[in-house]
């Protein structure tokens, strides 16, 4: 599903907060990122999603090589990753319901059947009784969760998260753990960014770990 390739990630052309990275992900697998501030955790996820590009080696998403995408190619790529964030960046003038809709909305899914997708999703965690609050409305956690169900209302065969659990408290963030892999026993792809490496060790996936941009642990789930 993904595979670096000896990728390297410089910024301004000196700066290099990634050297030499190599791994593969498999379809179907449920992976930690992990490593101090800095160690360049988001900027791999970047990569990923096309929000950078590579300065040396190859990003391989599903077989095609993503740094050469033309840009015409980069929106429809990435409506195929579910993407969360630590800070969920939900609009605030917006209901529950239109904020995981939005992504149906922008790809002109047919009202009918973009409402059965977005409550499905809210379903998925247990949100649907909230669907006409607005953000503001809702705790940190219940925000966090609204955000994982936009990113999966495409249900994208890959979901990326980077430090989803950043603000919420322990139960809640293994709530929000749980979900993630609740969407990787039905197939989906899963990589998360963390540093909460007791929730992680807890949790036996497979996790890389980065050391000043460079991989120096893979361990297997235990
Ligand atoms: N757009 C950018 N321009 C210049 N330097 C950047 C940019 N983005 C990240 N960096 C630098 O690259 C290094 C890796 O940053 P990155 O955000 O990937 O780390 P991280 O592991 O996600 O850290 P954190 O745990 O704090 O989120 C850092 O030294 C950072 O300052
Ligand atoms: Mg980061």
């Amino acid at each position: 599903m993904i595979a670096f390739e000896h990728v390297g990630k410089r910024y301004g052309g000196r700066f290099e907060a990634l050297a030499n990275i190599d791994f593969r992900v498999r379809r179907g697998e449920m992976v930690f990122l992990t490593g101090h501030s800095g160690a360049g955790k988001s900027s791999l996820l970047r990569l990923i999603m096309r929000l950078e590009r590579p300065s040396r080696g190859r990003v391989l998403v599903a077989g095609h090589d993503i740094g050469r995408l033309h840009a015409s190619q980069v929106p429809f790529y990435r409506r195929q990753i579910g993407v969360v964030f630590q800070d969920h960046q939900l609009l605030f003038d917006r209901t529950i319901y239109a904020n995981v809709a939005l992504p149906l909305e922008i790809q002109g899914v047919e009202p009918r059947e973009a409402a059965r997708r977005v409550r499905a999703a809210l379903d998925k965690v247990g949100l649907l009784h909230r669907e006409k609050a607005l953000p503001i409305e809702l705790s940190g956690g219940e925000q966090q969760r609204v955000g994982i169900a936009r990113a999966v209302v495409n249900k994208p065969a890959l979901l990326l998260a980077d430090e989803p659990t950043g603000n919420l408290d322990p139960q809640l963030s293994a709530d929000i753990m749980q979900l993630f892999e609740d969407f990787n026993r039905i197939g989906t792809t899963v990589m998360v960014a963390s540093h909460d490496l007791a929730l992680i060790a807890r949790l036996r996936h497979r996790v890389l770990r980065l050391r000043e941009g460079r991989l120096v642990a893979d361990e297997e789930a235990a």
